[in-house]
């Protein structure tokens, strides 16, 4: 089978999952239920739970506990883009090809439904707890999960980068901004792959370099498509970052130095990977399509 069958063929599997954990649109909570499900399902490309399924299967994994943890991050995740898509942050219209969440149900929806993603994750995440005996590495891809989304991890760099829209940043902060908001999940979905497969410290330490590498060429990456792709092939708005007055990589490099480092950076995270000499073809030429990803 060639890579772009399996990346879909993944991609399917991963969204059967993912409807295994989403919770029944009924009771008197319903609207923000149907507002969870509908950011949930609008699609998207599941790149962190795929990242998560390849680095557990990378240092042998074989068993469904990472499943709970693959459909977390997910929300996780898709709770960040509801609530960077609010009007008070990067106030978008349009996410995942779809109106994005509080353009259909509402502001208040749109918080609440962000919020109630965040709670159902780590309600999936414990739910290993009754699949698996391995308590410690359970417990350990719980901590990564906490940390890497909260204030010292996806919620920091928010912070910080809502904070400078319209200022002028110099590079540390850049760097600071990309490796929180949009590194350090990415780093969670591997090193937590790693953890529940068994994986020692020195290990999770090389897997979360990795993670540190892919997630800022994949971020430098999403600046440059934010100037030169179409918000039909994005199925997001493009000229975002321009509208909130953003510095990004591309406006402080310009955007073939920012091209160059996308394909830098993400080889290095691939030299990272030869290091641990373990085998798994799939997260190879995954991390190589995203240098030249259109979407
Ligand atoms: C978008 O993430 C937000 C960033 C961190 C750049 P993705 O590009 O992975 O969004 P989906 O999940 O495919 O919609
Ligand atoms: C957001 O970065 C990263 C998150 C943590 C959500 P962006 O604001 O550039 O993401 P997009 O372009 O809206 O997907
Ligand atoms: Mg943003
Ligand atoms: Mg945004
Ligand atoms: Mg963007």
């Amino acid at each position: 089978m060639n890579f772009k069958n399996e990346l879909e063929q993944r991609v399917d599997t991963i969204e059967q999952t993912l409807k295994e954990f989403l919770p029944k649109e009924e009771g008197f909570a319903k609207t923000v239920i149907q507002a969870m499900n509908y950011s949930m399902l609008a699609g998207g490309k599941r790149l962190r739970p795929m990242l998560m399924e390849e680095t557990y299967k990378l240092f042998g994994g074989k068993d469904e506990i990472v499943k709970p943890f693959m459909v977390a991050i997910e929300m996780i995740h898709t709770y960040s883009l509801v609530h960077d898509d609010l009007p008070a942050m990067d106030n978008d219209e349009y996410r995942r090809g779809k109106k994005t969440t509080h353009a259909v149900y509402g502001e208040a929806m749109g918080i609440l439904a962000g919020d109630g993603l965040l709670n159902l994750a780590f309600e999936c995440a414990t739910m290993a707890f009754d699949m698996d005996l391995e308590y410690k590495r359970i417990g350990r891809a719980l901590k990564i999960l906490a940390n890497k989304s909260g204030v010292y991890g996806m919620i920091g760099g928010q912070s910080v980068d809502i904070e400078n829209d319209g200022k002028p940043l110099d590079k540390d902060t850049l760097d600071f901004i990309y490796r929180l908001k949009t590194g350090a999940l990415i780093e969670a979905s591997m090193m937590i792959g790693a953890v529940l497969a068994g994986a020692d410290e020195e290990q999770v330490s090389i897997v979360e370099q990795i993670g540190a590498k892919v997630g800022l060429a994949f971020q430098i990456q999403d600046d440059i498509l934010d100037i030169t792709s179409t918000a039909e092939v994005l199925g997001k708005p493009i000229n975002s970052d321009e509208k909130n007055h953003k510095i990004t990589y591309v406006t402080l490099k310009g955007l073939d130095k920012a091209k160059k480092d996308v394909k830098e950076v993400s080889q290095l995270a691939l030299a990272l990977l030869e290091r641990l000499q373990l085998k798994n073809d799939f997260l190879k030429d995954l991390i190589e399509m995203l240098i030249t990803r259109e979407k």
